[in-house]
């Protein structure tokens, strides 16, 4: 994987996706431990250019930076010279122009990484490209399945909630489909896409459908930021008919999993029990966010280790 831009899933093989997360559990260890640093990326620079906002997938990748021993510098839009008008191009020439080796970038338009691949030379990974793809949650999301049930192979992973808007759930099914898991996709109509018709992949109207017998639930955030009007039902209509609690749960396997990538609209789409609850892996993912993110940088910035 050196030199490999990290832009959305469907451009991992299933041994590549193996190999970051057998990297990822060498990784947490290391953050697990006393000494919180490995020599492997010294010497290396690190942008990340954040241009929506975020705290765990910022946080996350300048400690992951850290870890590894590279220097890593972030930027976020309010406080760059985008306020004053000055292009994503320029902001990335420039950027590349100081020596980085690595840019990892969020930003609001769908492509904008696969843009900035085509731009500068460093390695680019994709924070989150508006509704599009978000792959190293999705790489969190499964390596965190895995560490519970260790397996992804022939699991029923629900994934509820406002698909059309979501990059964790396009980079999600890609992963999943990739290693073997069974998608089912819920929420309402006005918020379920078209075009998952593939293999692996179930699109449901019906929740219920989607829960039952499950043995991961991921819950996603309702995107109020990226809504059209006439979209969303009212709040309290979502949460009766749509929103994951006790009760719903119930329709899943005993020892069901919930995830949510954070972060939550507690009473909306998740109830406050479930996110503190036994199911929920939702602190776990957070750690192995890190992990995970080592991970990439290891690999896309080194290599394989020998
Ligand atoms: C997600 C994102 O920004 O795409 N959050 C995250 O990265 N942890 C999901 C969301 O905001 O709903």
């Amino acid at each position: 994987m050196l030199g490999k831009n990290i832009l959305r899933l469907e451009n991992f093989s299933p041994d590549e996706i193996r190999l970051v997360l057998q990297t990822a559990r060498t990784m947490k260890k290391i953050i697990r431990g006393d000494v919180k640093k490995l020599p492997n990326l010294r010497g290396r620079a690190i942008v990340n250019l954040f241009l929506e906002p975020s705290t765990r997938t910022r946080t996350s990748f300048e400690l992951a930076g850290k870890y590894l021993g590279a220097d890593v510098v972030s930027i976020n839009a309010s406080t760059s010279s985008i306020v004053k008008g000055e292009s994503l191009r320029d902001t990335l020439l420039t950027i590349e122009a100081m020596g980085v080796d690595a840019i990892v970038m969020r930003h609001k338009a769908e492509g904008a990484a696969e843009y900035a691949s085509k731009v500068v030379k460093p390695v680019i990974i994709n924070a989150g490209d508006g509704a599009h793809a978000h792959p190293s949650q999705a790489l969190l999301d499964l390596f965190t399945i895995e560490q519970f049930k260790g397996r992804l192979n022939g699991l029923k992973v629900a994934i509820v909630g406002d698909i059309l808007h979501s990059r964790v759930a396009r980079s999600d099914v890609f992963g999943l489909t990739k290693m073997g898991a069974e998608v089912h996709l819920a929420g309402p109509k006005t918020l379920l896409p078209r075009f998952f018709n593939f293999d692996g992949v179930t699109v449901h109207e019906n929740i219920d459908a989607a829960l039952e017998n499950a043995d991961v639930v991921n819950v996603l955030r309702i995107q109020l930021e990226r809504q059209q009007s006439g979209l969303f039902p009212s709040a309290r209509e979502y949460a009766r008919v749509f929103g994951i609690n006790e009760e719903r749960l119930r329709l899943a396997k005993d020892d069901a999993l919930i995830l949510h990538p954070g972060p939550q609209n507690k009473g909306l789409e998740i109830s406050n029990a479930l996110v503190y609850g036994e199911h929920s892996a939702i602190h776990e993912q957070v750690q192995n966010g890190v992990a995970v993110r080592m991970a990439l940088l290891d690999l896309t910035l080194n290599g394989e280790s020998k």
